[in-house]
């Protein structure tokens, strides 16, 4: 087994940022180094205001304070990383492709590629590449291919390593494991890896794989956690005409230990930038294979889903009267989760979209989204001139201004902070009847009807 006293990462974003501080606080005798082409982004780690950071992650601060400048370092020169490192980590974004063949569908790999290039240009001693980011299956067979025929005939071995971290809970997530996947053909570069997992992780929690059934592995047990949200939310419309809760279904279904109490919240739809995306990459795979009756069964989950975010706007609409024209429409929420900054697939950003077509004026309160990040994130969906966007959706700074004279609240994001605030000061400043469309059922019905709420939740 080789010792790894240098460890390169390209990519300094949700999963390169975290994943690497916990690495390089649990081994203090390896230098890591975490790379990017975006400066500003490096700049932003490197900030001394720990407050700056790119990412917000609860517990990922005081790690940087802790690794930042003694064996965490952040940098923009990629190559001299790279040439420095026994181990590499790709953790560069792959987003779903929006151009030609497997547009919509497909992951785009340029990314993967343009580092693999990179890697196989400068290195010069032997090198064990670890896929960090989700990929497509047999992805490793590409790099191998790119590193092995252009490279300056040094060794490379490669693994896949993908993380199963979720934002908002990302460092507990890496601190503490179920398990770590590590795939690969070299038991010796398996090994060097697994050596710097056990600093923390206990023996038995690394799993060890063939390359294939690694990368498999993340997509499957994605479109598994997605399939449960999907599910769900499906049954939550059945509650909804009939005397059925979705809550009570939920509690009576997890209490049985096959089934298992967790992902099974209803709300107004799963977000973020894995779940679609993987599950795009296994219809795209299994079409691929002529595997149409599995491509159709795993694309129902993303349908179902796009289902959930129309109806939750659609039954808003309906309630108020058939028309949101020229009324203003406060959202709490606009992250695709609590506890993170991170808005990629947003619920919040279809349900906006879809008001704005019917002319609703938004308000927008996130505790940690910026007010170019909601524009930025509807500007994409290229449904409207700019302009228009910025006329119709406002981001305000605190929540009883987002809320002031609107005719609805919609709870897109469940951050805590939002059972806490003083609903009664904020039906006195709404519009009556004022109507709270709960997308993610954190609030209590009984308390807001008796404020005098029009209180309308998933799956109720
Ligand atoms: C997910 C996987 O959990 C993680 O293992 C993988 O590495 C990356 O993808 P993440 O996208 O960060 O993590 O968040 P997750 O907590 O899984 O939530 C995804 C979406 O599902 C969010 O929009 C969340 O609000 C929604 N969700 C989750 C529900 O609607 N109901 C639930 O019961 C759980
Ligand atoms: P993830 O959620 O997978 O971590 P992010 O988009 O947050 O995705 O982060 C990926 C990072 O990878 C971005 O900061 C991006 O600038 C960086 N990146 C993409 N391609 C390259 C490359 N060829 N070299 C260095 N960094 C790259």
């Amino acid at each position: 087994m080789k010792l790894i006293k240098n460890i390169c990462c390209i990519g300094a974003g949700y999963v390169g940022g975290p994943t690497m501080a916990v690495i390089a606080k649990n081994n203090p005798h390896i230098n890591v180094t975490i790379v990017d082409i975006n400066a500003d982004r490096i700049a932003a780690w490197n900030d001394e205001d720990l407050s700056k950071l790119p990412i917000y992650e609860p517990g990922l601060a005081d790690i940087v304070k802790e690794t930042r400048g003694k064996n965490l370092f952040f940098s923009t020169d990629i190559d001299t990383a790279i040439d420095t490192s026994e181990m590499i980590f790709i953790s560069v974004n792959t987003p779903t492709k929006t151009y030609g063949k497997g547009k919509g569908m497909a992951a785009d790999l340029k990314y993967i590629e343009l580092c693999a290039r990179n890697i196989a240009d400068v290195a010069k001693t032997d090198k064990i590449v670890v896929e960090k980011s989700t990929l497509p299956v047999r992805t490793a067979e590409a790099i191998k291919s790119i590193l092995h025929n252009t490279g300056n005939h040094v060794k490379f071995d490669i693994l896949s390593n993908p993380e199963f971290l979720a934002e908002g809970t990302a460092v507990e997530d890496l601190l503490s494991p179920d398990r770590v996947l590590i795939g690969g053909e070299s038991e010796e570069a398996i090994e060097s890896l697994a050596n710097i997992y056990r600093s923390w992780v206990s023996p038995e929690k690394i799993l060890k794989t063939n390359l294939w059934s690694s990368e498999l592995s993340k997509l499957t047990a994605n479109a598994f956690l997605a399939q449960r949200i999907s599910s769900i939310n499906a049954i939550s419309e059945l509650c909804e005409l009939t005397e059925a809760n979705i809550n009570e279904v939920a509690k009576a279904i997890g209490m049985d230990s096959r089934i298992g109490s967790k992902f099974l919240k209803a709300s107004v739809g799963f977000g973020g930038s894995c779940f679609q995306k993987d599950i795009l990459n296994l219809v795209y795979i299994a079409r691929s294979y002529n595997l149409h009756a599995v491509a159709d069964y795993w694309e129902q989950v993303i349908i179902m889903n796009d289902h959930q975010k129309r109806r939750f706007s659609d039954r808003l609409i309906k309630t108020l009267y058939n028309t949101v024209s020229g009324k203003k429409i406060g959202f709490l929420g606009w992250a695709f989760k609590k506890d993170t900054n991170d808005t990629r697939e947003s619920a919040a950003i279809y349900v906006a979209d879809h008001l704005v077509s019917e002319q609703a004026h938004i308000a927008v309160y996130d505790p940690k989204v910026s007010a170019v990040k909601v524009q930025t994130d509807l500007n994409y969906l290229n449904s409207r001139s700019e302009e228009d966007n910025l006329k119709h959706v406002v981001t305000a700074t605190n929540p009883y201004d987002a809320l002031k004279d609107a005719h609805a609240v919609a709870i897109m994001t469940e951050w805590d902070e939002f059972k806490t605030y003083d609903w009664h000061k904020i039906y006195t400043h709404m519009k009556k009847p004022a109507f709270i469309f709960d997308g993610r059922n954190i609030l209590d019905k009984h308390t807001m009807e008796t404020i005098g709420f029009e209180y309308y939740a998933i799956g109720q």
